[in-house]
This record gives structure tokens, sequence and C-alpha cells, in this order.
């Protein structure tokens, strides 16, 4: 079976429709997953995506985050989900968050989107100096576990999760075999 193909690219100001359908079946999940940080109704779509590329320059980066690049997953011009490149580690990331998060939306799930966007995000990272990226899941997570693992993740151990009182996986992934350069990145 062929799949759909999926672009991986920064958000859109016409992706605001189908975002906003993916955050809605987010919360709808017990329990919710962020999908979107700092979002809600009221927030003026055009402003965030303002917002979400400066943060990924490095500017107005919100108190406890690093410079960071959202990118969303697009199937069939619609966000089937999104991954998440920290460009640094804080402490609390080296531990227990690692550079990478994602998420696909509950009614796009076990179609191979997250693998995808974590393989196509690899060479991104390359690009913005992680040659060796930290990616962890909860102990549990079989779906998160299997895609990273997919990915080339090297398992190094386990860590103790004190937000969630539970241990995640910590794995590495190394990216510098797959180079994309950092203007690429924002065409
Ligand atoms: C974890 C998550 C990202 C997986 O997304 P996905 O698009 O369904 O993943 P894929 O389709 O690429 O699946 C990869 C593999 O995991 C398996 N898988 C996915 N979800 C699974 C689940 N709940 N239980 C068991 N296996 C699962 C798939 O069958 C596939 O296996 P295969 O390679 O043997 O065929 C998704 O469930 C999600 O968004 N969860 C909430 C957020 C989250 O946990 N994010 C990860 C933490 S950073």
């Amino acid at each position: 079976m062929s799949l759909p193909r999926l672009q991986l690219r920064t958000l859109r100001v016409g992706d605001e429709a189908s975002f906003r359908k993916a955050v809605a079946e987010f919360a709808r999940e017990t329990p919710p997953w962020q999908f979107a940080f700092d979002f809600s109704h009221s927030t003026v779509f055009a402003n965030y995506v303002r917002q979400l590329e400066r943060c990924s320059h490095g500017i107005d980066v919100p108190a406890h985050f690093v410079p960071n690049t959202y990118f969303v997953g697009i199937v069939d011009g619609a966000v089937v989900g999104r991954i998440s490149l920290r460009h640094l580690l804080n402490d609390f990331l080296a531990k227990v968050g690692g550079h990478i998060g994602y998420g696909v939306i509950p009614s796009q799930r076990r179609q191979g989107y997250a693998t995808d966007m974590l393989r196509n995000a690899l060479p991104l990272c390359a690009g913005l100096g992680i040659r060796r990226a930290l990616i962890t899941c909860d102990e549990h997570n079989i779906g998160s576990r299997k895609v990273i693992e997919a990915c080339g993740g090297i398992f190094e151990g386990m860590i103790d999760d004190p937000e969630s009182n539970g241990r995640k996986r910590r794995y590495w992934v190394v990216t510098a075999e797959n180079y994309v350069s950092p203007q690429d990145l924002f065409q």
C-alpha cells in the first residue's frame, strides 16, 4: 500500500482551519497532549505563525523554552501532526525532554506519519547543527518507541520523569549524514 505523501514544513496562515481542527482533536484526548504551545481560541492566527517563526530565530522565546522550530506534517493539504526541533538542550531537555517532540492527530494515527515526520526532520536537525539528537519517550509509549527505533534511535537507558512520575526511554539518533542547510529550512 502506498501512503499519501507527507510534507514537512513550517506553519502558514493558510493552515488555520486544519490547524485549529488538529488542536481541537488533541484537546479531546485523555490525557490531552500539547499539540500547540501558547495557543487558544482567541489567538490571532497570523500573529501565531509570526510568533513561531520568531521563536525559531531565537526571538521572544518564552521563559523556560529554548529556541525551537515548529514544523507541521501536511497530507493532502491538511495538518496531520507536528514536530518541534529544540535547537539546544536546557537542563530539563537534556534529561527528560530531548531535542525533538512530535504528535499525530488521533484520527490520522498508525499510517506511518510520525515515522515520516521524524525521518524528514533529521536532516533539518543536522542543518541546525544538531549532529546527534536526543529523543525520549514514555516507558510505555510503544508507538513512539517504534517511531524512534525505525529512525535509527540508539537506546541509551531509562530516566525518571518528575513531571509524570513515570520513566522515559532515552535514545540518540545520528543526524549528521542527513545535512540540509539552514536556508533550506525556511523556503
Ligand atoms: C506516538 C505517536 C506519535 C505515533 O504516531 P503514528 O503516526 O501513529 O505512528 P506511526 O504510524 O509512524 O507508527 C509507527 C509504529 O508504531 C506502531 N504504533 C503506533 N501507535 C501504536 C500504539 N498505540 N500501540 C502499538 N503500536 C503503535 C505502528 O503500528 C507502527 O508500527 P510498525 O512500524 O511495526 O508498522 C502518536 O500516537 C501520538 O501522537 N501520540 C500522542 C503524542 C505522543 O505520545 N508523542 C510522542 C512523544 S514525544
